[in-house]
């Protein structure tokens, strides 16, 4: 049965955008062509003048949930996302308890999906002590990847990843460091899933440790070499087994140069950073403080161009948020005391949507937040591209309309993130979730329908 009839918009397909009508049928799209006679019953969608893009797959959300319901919980996540043209969100796995053996992530699982707006993937937790048995576990149960955060210890008393380990808890087990990334790539590579990294190294952090007053202290405090350094030693380790190594957050241009040289080398690595990276800079702080405090740290204009080249030039292929909010309340804490992180989710399509028109090649911003993620996430054959046989995850995006982003509008918990008071040329008008509006005219619409996906192994 055809649900839907998208007509007369340009279409972002995967060679560029042509003038079509979208074809949706049973949740999936069928027919890409101009001038299709609407079949019986289908809804009729009026895209003239508009884009029809591929819903974003932000591969790097922090949920919250289980574990923080006062910073954000699966429903408002998924709200945001929503509003914002995300359609699949991946879930890190520092919620509490932390997603580190199958059980956690199929109760995580479970509790997630009534809530959800999108559909969402899980990552699994690298720990130290981590087994291979324990890994396997969690990709037969659906983890889209494991994610290694070097440097944070674990708290095995509170099951939670912690930022750093000056804490009195008794029971922290040991970060994962360099030998575990050397002990479980391996079997990760077999298990045809990615391993990502927080990349900062923690011997350099530790070497720059100082207290925080001004901007410049973070930057002191956490240099580009922590992150080249940390990006150098991983990929000598992936490049070894081929290990599809990914590394979230990219943040500086050392650290570009350092992965690049790793891929002509033959390391399988794929990079991604976040429009804070892209649009943000040390300049920016007398603007947003806290709120722009984020791990690693937004860096100066030279290492912001030199992330837009590189994402430009197709060498970084994602562009996901690491939505990572926390309270008001606690972002407005004193610099050295406000926790780090910012709401994104939201805002991810609209500031690709206009840097990438700024570039001028609007067709980078699919490219960007949905054809590469979902080739990361091993979602390829069923996500990221509008073709026949694709779920029919679909935005329509106005380029004749403005956003400007203020707290009112944010769904996320955390409503001051660090693009507040940023006007975006562009609006998200309509969002199909497998052929099912879950935005229609810019509000939220229908009930939530979001399923876990699962990678193609
Ligand atoms: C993240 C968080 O709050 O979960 N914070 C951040 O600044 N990016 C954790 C992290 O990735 O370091
Ligand atoms: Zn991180």
């Amino acid at each position: 049965m055809t649900d839907l009839l998208i007509t007369a918009g340009s279409v972002y397909g995967p060679d560029g955008p042509v003038d079509a009508d979208v074809q949706v049928t049973d949740g999936v799209i069928s027919r890409v062509e101009a001038g299709l006679a609407a079949p019986r019953g289908a809804t009729v969608i009026d895209a003239r003048g508009m884009y029809v893009m591929p819903g974003a797959i932000d591969v790097h959300v922090h949920s919250r949930d289980p574990g923080f319901p006062e910073k954000e919980d699966f429903g408002t996540l998924t709200a945001a996302a929503a509003m914002g043209g995300v359609t699949t969100v991946l879930d890190m796995p520092n919620t509490v308890p932390a997603v580190d053996s199958a059980g956690v992530l199929e109760s995580k699982a479970a509790l997630a999906r009534p809530k959800a707006r999108v559909d969402f993937g899980l990552w699994g937790l690298v720990r130290s002590s981590s087994t291979e048995d324990q890994l396997e576990a969690l990709a037969a149960a659906g983890a889209v990847g494991f994610k290694a955060y070097l440097g944070y210890s674990f708290s095995t008393r509170r099951k939670q990843v912690l930022q750093s380990a000056d804490t009195d808890d008794p029971e922290l087990e040991a970060p994962p460091d360099y030998g575990t990334l050397a002990r479980l790539a391996p079997p990760i590579a077999r298990l045809g899933l990615p391993l990502a990294i927080h990349a900062e190294d923690p011997a350099i952090l530790s070497a720059f440790r100082r207290p925080l007053e001004t901007y410049a202290d973070l930057l002191e405090a956490r240099p580009a070499e922590a992150e080249a350094v940390a990006i150098s030693a991983a990929a000598e380790i992936a490049r070894e087994c081929g290990v599809n190594l990914h590394v979230a957050h990219l943040s500086s241009a050392l650290g570009l140069r350092v992965a690049q040289d790793a891929m002509r080398t033959g390391t399988n690595l794929t990079l991604e950073t976040c429009p804070q990276y892209l649009w943000l800079s040390d300049q920016d702080f007398a603007r947003l403080g806290t709120a722009m405090k984020v791990f690693p740290p937004i860096r100066t204009a030279a290492d912001r161009d030199a992330l837009v080249e590189a994402a430009a030039g197709g060498v970084i292929r994602i562009v996901a948020t690491d939505h990572a909010p926390h309270t008001d309340e606690e972002k407005a804490r004193p610099f050295e005391q406000a926790p780090s992180g910012s709401p994104g989710v939201q805002q991810l399509y609209l500031s690709c949507l206009a840097l990438a028109s700024r570039l001028g090649d609007i067709s980078l911003a699919p490219r960007w937040v949905s054809e590469g993620p979902a080739a990361l996430a091993r979602l390829h054959q069923t996500k990221g591209a509008i073709a026949p046989g694709f779920d029919a995850d679909l935005v329509i995006v106005d380029p004749n309309r403005t956003t400007l982003i203020r707290p009112a509008m944010m769904r996320s918990r955390q409503r001051r993130g660090a693009f507040d008071g940023t006007d975006f040329r562009f609006g998200i008008r309509d969002v199909f979730l497998r052929g099912r509006a879950i935005v229609r005219d810019g509000k939220l619409a229908g009930r939530a329908s979001g399923r876990m996906v699962r990678p193609a192994r």
